[in-house]
């Protein structure tokens, strides 16, 4: 959707990563920006290009861990274009290492950047949206917001503590039949630059957890999400795949990241004994791209994000296509009673789950579509409502509903 004026949006950690994606992306709609970030020579670079390419950009030097920095940098991105549309808390901070190695200041550090980072790009943008009763906050999340991993103690809590201001907040708003939204959008691994200059403790380079996508999927996440009402929304299959993972066996999960969670978070290369971190200040002549180094194995497209930016029309879809499939297996059903009293004929539930994983692998080419079947086969169950008695062909009980489902 285009919006009809120009938004104003803000993006904290708009330097480098998902943040200078996303000033990219809202750069193509024509907003105007306020680029939040530590590095003036980051953020410099970022103006360059949203100007490129079409938007106005302000470059506000921030430190996110400081409230007053934060609501300065609000206060001014009003004074040069106006009432703040859209706000986008996106900057972190993170530390590669076992907790037994993490020093307290630099545990606090990350909290207050990545944690209380959002708190207060929160009350800047609240402020400001509350008295007029408009405006989009979106919180850019993690799979890691539900689902912890090992090395990234630090990281893990200030992500998963977003989410729970960020629902109590929610709440507060629909009390108050508020008009503002508040979402969050949980990754999956992105290729950015934070794996060149987050601080570690282990012996080789950091690596982001594969599958790993690019940061323009993120960044189409986000903006998709600053313009329409969902509570949170899934990037990537391996995001859907931890939360509902960690929702449904977590003690496996924990055993399985004991064992992966370590190599899986790191390449071969050693850690050079110079190597910069960024945690306590921007890395000079770091990085300063949205890409990091991982192009070759990153991903452009998130089928998890096409389904739910489009699951309106592809509920319908789905829904007429499983009525269409119901309907012939019944009318199928009731030739074949007319032409034989046996009933070994008839298409069992997992026949049309078969049928409809083939032909949705059809037409898409993709195995990991589990989301449309896992709809389709919801909508056959709608359709099948509860066994009944009269027929006695009636092969789908609600016990082997149970255990399928
Ligand atoms: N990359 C992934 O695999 C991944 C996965 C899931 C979620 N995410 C989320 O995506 C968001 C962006 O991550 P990213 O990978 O793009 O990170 P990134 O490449 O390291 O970029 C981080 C941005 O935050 C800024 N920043 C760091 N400390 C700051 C501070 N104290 N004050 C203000 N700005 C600060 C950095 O710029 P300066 O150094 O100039 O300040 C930079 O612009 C984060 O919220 C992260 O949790 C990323």
């Amino acid at each position: 959707m285009k919006p009809a004026k120009s938004e104003v949006v803000v993006i904290t950690g708009a330097s480098a990563g998902i943040g200078r994606a996303t000033a990219h992306a809202f750069a193509k709609q024509g907003a105007c920006i306020g680029l939040l970030a530590r590095s003036r020579e980051g953020l410099e670079a970022a103006q360059k290009e949203v100007e490129a390419l079409g938007g106005h950009a302000l470059v506000l030097p921030t430190d996110v861990s400081d409230p007053e920095q934060v609501e300065s940098a609000a206060a001014a991105v009003e004074t040069a274009f106006g009432a703040i549309d859209i706000w986008i808390n996106n900057a972190m901070a993170s530390i590669l290492s076992p907790f037994f190695d993490i020093q307290p200041e630099d545990f606090r550090r990350v909290t207050e950047v990545t944690y209380l980072g959002y708190v207060y790009g929160t009350m800047a943008a609240l402020k400001r949206m509350k008295p007029r009763n408009r405006g989009a906050i979106v919180q850019v999340g993690s799979a890691l917001a539900y689902r912890s991993i090992p090395l990234q103690s630090a990281y893990c809590g200030a992500k998963s503590a977003i989410r729970g201001f960020t629902d109590s907040i929610r709440c507060e708003l629909l009390h108050d039949n508020s008009n503002i939204h508040i979402t969050m959008v949980q990754m999956p691994a992105v290729n950015t630059p934070q794996f060149g200059w987050i601080k570690t403790s282990m012996p080789h380079q950091p690596q982001p957890v594969p599958p790993i996508f690019q940061p323009d999927v993120a960044a189409e996440a986000i903006v998709w999400a600053a313009h329409h009402q969902r509570r949170e929304l899934y990037v990537g299959g391996s995001t859907v795949e931890a939360i509902l993972g960690t929702k449904l066996a977590p003690g496996l999960l924990d055993r399985y990241l004991a064992k992966t969670g370590y190599s899986s978070q790191q390449t071969d290369q050693p850690v050079a004994p110079d190597r910069p971190s960024n945690l306590w200040e921007p890395v000079s002549h770091g990085n300063y791209s949205a890409h990091g180094q991982f192009d070759a194995q990153a991903k452009d497209g998130s089928l998890e994000l096409w389904v739910a930016k489009n699951l309106n029309w592809l509920t319908l879809a789905v829904g007429a296509g499983v009525a269409g499939i119901a309907i012939g297996a019944v009318l199928s059903h009731r030739a074949q009673q007319k032409s034989s009293t046996e009933d070994g004929d008839q298409p069992s539930e997992s026949d049309v789950r078969a049928e409809v994983l083939r032909q949705v692998r059809q037409a898409k080419g993709d195995d990991r579509l589990h989301l449309l079947v896992g709809l389709a086969s919801l909508v056959w169950k709608a359709f099948n409502g509860k066994p009944n008695s009269e027929q006695p062909s009636q092969r789908f009980s609600t016990e082997k509903l149970k255990t399928d489902g």
